[in-house]
């Protein structure tokens, strides 16, 4: 039977992109025989219009079952004022907790044709291809205590920073797979000159290394130099491993070394099931793009990208996940631009749909 796939368009923006990954879902299926088995459902806003909850049980039965999730974006100001219970969020919380995706993968890749839409300087950006496993299940936003306290005569606010050996030792795995599939080389990041669980997460880092990975290049860095690096000669590293809270600075400050939100894919997965296929949950880094929503503006590229890591690192489709990527590259070098990668003198942009055409076009000519 064919692989399956469950879509979840999502709010705003989300269902306008997921549209275009649709069309580019049914080429494969079509040219290259790559068919999946692709259901639909609703989560966030639109599954709190249609049930009442952000995330119907029924549609996280079909998560867990599923090969791979592809989801577009929650969220709207239309569901601001909700209880916190049944927002739009909520549903993607839920999604990425009850399928336990630890390891979050976010490339930061620089297309030559956008590398003068970065932050930084031409030559520091281009060709730039680096990868980000950001821990995302543990660490400092779930450890306990936590709270606001009394303390004395004043109040006093707890986070915990909490890794176990098995927590490190998962997500250290889950980088040291994807290096291996690369350019064999990760560079881990933390605080182990003044934390404890930097201290235990560089011992079991390089524990899992020596054991099971020797053949991969490991580096280790305190994670504030980690960003001045990413800044200053982002080329020298290629998988970078941190955890949840670094990474999630990290892996915000690498996006913008590659420009516009609407190109940034993101995978996040969790352990593997009995035929070696990690639970997996494909999705743009961008949100539901309110602002924007209902007028053909929104750039689809981020959520094709998410769909070109489904075929990586759900389907062992690597040579095709290359060949979408490369009918992106090819529409941007040939100068498609969606309105969020042009500045207000660079002409007309196209379309969601008009981009669309345009990969699909990039695709029957590869
Ligand atoms: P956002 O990512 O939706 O938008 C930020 C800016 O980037 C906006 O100006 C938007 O027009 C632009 N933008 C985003 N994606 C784009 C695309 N594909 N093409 C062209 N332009 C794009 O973030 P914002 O405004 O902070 O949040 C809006 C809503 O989305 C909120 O309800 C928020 O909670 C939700 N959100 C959902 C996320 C998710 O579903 N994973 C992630 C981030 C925010
Ligand atoms: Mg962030």
């Amino acid at each position: 039977s064919n692989p399956t796939l469950l879509i979840l368009p999502g709010d705003g923006i989300g269902p306008e992109v997921m549209g275009q990954v649709t069309r580019v879902i049914d080429w494969f299926g079509e040219k290259r025989g790559l068919a999946f088995d692709v259901e639909e459902d609703l989560v966030g806003g639109a599954a709190y219009d249609a049930h009442g909850t952000p995330l119907h049980d029924d549609t996280m039965a079909k998560a867990l079952e599923a090969d791979a999730v592809l989801l577009g974006a929650v969220g709207g100001p239309k569901y601001d004022d909700l209880d916190f219970s049944v927002k739009p969020e909520r549903g993607l919380l839920r999604l990425r907790k009850e399928m336990d995706l630890f390891s979050n993968l976010r490339p930061a890749q620089c297309f030559d044709a956008l590398a003068d839409f970065s932050s930084l300087k031409k030559d520091i950006v281009a060709g730039l291809d680096i990868m980000i496993v950001r821990e995302l299940t543990s660490g400092v936003y779930f450890g306990e205590p936590r709270g606001i306290f009394e303390e004395g005569n004043e109040r006093v606010g707890i986070n915990t920073q909490r890794y176990t050996e098995s927590e490190i030792d998962r997500v250290a795995r889950s980088a040291f797979e994807l290096a291996r599939r690369r350019n064999n080389k990760v560079c881990s990041m933390e605080k182990a000159n003044v934390m404890e669980s930097g201290i235990l997460w560089r011992e079991v880092v390089q524990k899992v290394h020596d054991e099971d990975y020797p053949d991969v290049e490991l580096s280790h860095m305190y994670a504030d130099n980690g960003a001045m690096q990413l800044v200053r000669a982002p080329k020298q590293f290629d998988v970078i491993l941190t955890d949840n809270l670094f990474g999630d600075i990290l892996s915000d400050c690498a996006a913008m070394l590659t420009g516009s939100l609407g190109m940034l894919p993101s995978a996040s997965l969790g352990a593997p099931n009995a035929e070696g296929r990690p639970k997996a949950l494909y999705e743009p880094v961008h949100g539901s793009a309110p602002d924007i929503t209902g007028q053909g503006k929104a750039n689809p590229i981020a959520c094709i990208l998410s769909f070109a890591m489904a075929l990586r690192y759900s389907f062992d489709q690597g040579d095709e996940a290359t060949r979408l990527e490369q009918a992106v590259e090819k529409v941007l070098a040939d100068g498609a631009r969606t309105a969020d990668l042009m500045g207000p003198e660079d002409g007309t942009p196209i379309s969601t749909s008009e981009m669309g055409d345009a990969i699909l076009a990039a695709l029957d000519a590869s």
